[in-house]
């Protein structure tokens, strides 16, 4: 038995897009946790926090009641669970505590390449699958589109060739399912990442205070997820033009080279993706031995 006042217990996805992602954050974020032998359950060893293995479409349900404190899911099961959750009643199930900027993808409607429908307009009068009815059916309401929604829990996209539906809405990452069946992308209706989601009721102090500092390492991770530490020897005059190539690096530490008048060594912090690019960038306006390291921890 966990117990619930002091343990606060975070549901993630068990198997799929989201899992190494989600397990790799909070183990930056420092916790180590053990596996339970049903694998359902990890204990966290050096945080009061445990960590749930379960299906990303019960996530919702879980925090709205209050079953888990947090949880980590996509905004697109987010978004339709809302909906659907809207017929028990007004009071918002759950909260999104911070967007985690990975697990990036789209909900998009797919028509059949040589099919008479290639437009939501043309949706009219017709049938769409889709796995999010009531995201689909929330926006046709808006658009004004009178479409039949036909739900399938999986395999949304074959569908059409097996004449069940005119048109699709699913969610695109790379876009290869859809090239592959055929179908050509059409408009979005729905842009999505992985979320933290928190329960709506109140939560005792101790554990609150730990889902603060979580919150607090997490940013930390974010922020340092791009960042790169730039060492490089350069020439006094080009550190204006550094600054320039360097966008997000803090202020630089500027070091004497012993016996070079000329030239100084220069330190900085990147917050954003150094590209090689940049690199030849740097070369060609005089930095040498230029080293881009990775930063492991940032508490701002
Ligand atoms: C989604 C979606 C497609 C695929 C699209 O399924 O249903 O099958 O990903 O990705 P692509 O554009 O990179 O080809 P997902 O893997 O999320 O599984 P699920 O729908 O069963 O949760
Ligand atoms: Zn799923």
């Amino acid at each position: 038995m966990i117990d619930k006042e002091t343990r606060i217990k975070i549901a993630i996805q068990k198997s799929g897009r989201l899992t190494d992602h989600s397990l790799d954050l909070l183990q930056r974020c420092g916790l180590k946790y053990t596996r339970a032998r049903d694998q359902l359950i990890c204990f966290g060893e050096n945080m009061p926090l445990d960590i749930l293995l379960v299906r990303d479409d019960d996530i919702p349900a879980l925090v709205r009641d209050d079953v888990c404190d947090l949880g980590v899911v996509g905004l697109n099961i987010v978004e339709e669970a809302r909906l659907g959750f809207q017929d028990n009643g007004p009071g918002e199930p759950f909260s999104i505590l911070q967007r985690l900027d990975y697990g990036h993808c789209r909900l998009c409607f797919g028509y059949p390449e040589d099919g008479p429908v290639q437009t939501v307009a043309e949706l009219a009068g017709q049938r769409v699958a889709t796995s999010y009815p009531n995201v689909v059916a929330d926006y046709l309401r808006r658009e004004g589109i009178a479409a039949d929604v036909v739900e399938f829990s999986g395999a949304v996209e074959i569908a059409p060739s097996l004449g069940r539906a005119d048109a699709i809405c699913d969610l695109v990452s790379t876009g290869t399912t859809m090239k592959a069946h055929k179908l050509r992308e059409g408009e979005t209706i729905l842009d999505s990442e992985a979320v933290i989601l928190r329960t709506p009721v109140d939560i005792p102090p101790a554990k609150q205070e730990w889902i603060d500092r979580l919150l607090q390492r997490i940013e930390g991770v974010m922020q340092v997820r791009e960042s790169k530490y730039i060492m490089m020897h350069a020439p006094k005059s080009a550190l204006g033009q550094i600054s320039e190539l360097l966008p997000g690096s803090e202020a630089p530490t500027v070091l004497p080279l012993e016996g070079r008048d000329d030239k100084v060594a220069v330190h900085v912090v990147c917050r954003e993706t150094v590209f090689w690019e940049t690199l030849e960038n740097l070369k060609s306006i005089g930095a040498s031995s230029v080293l881009v390291v990775p930063v492991e921890k940032m508490l701002a």
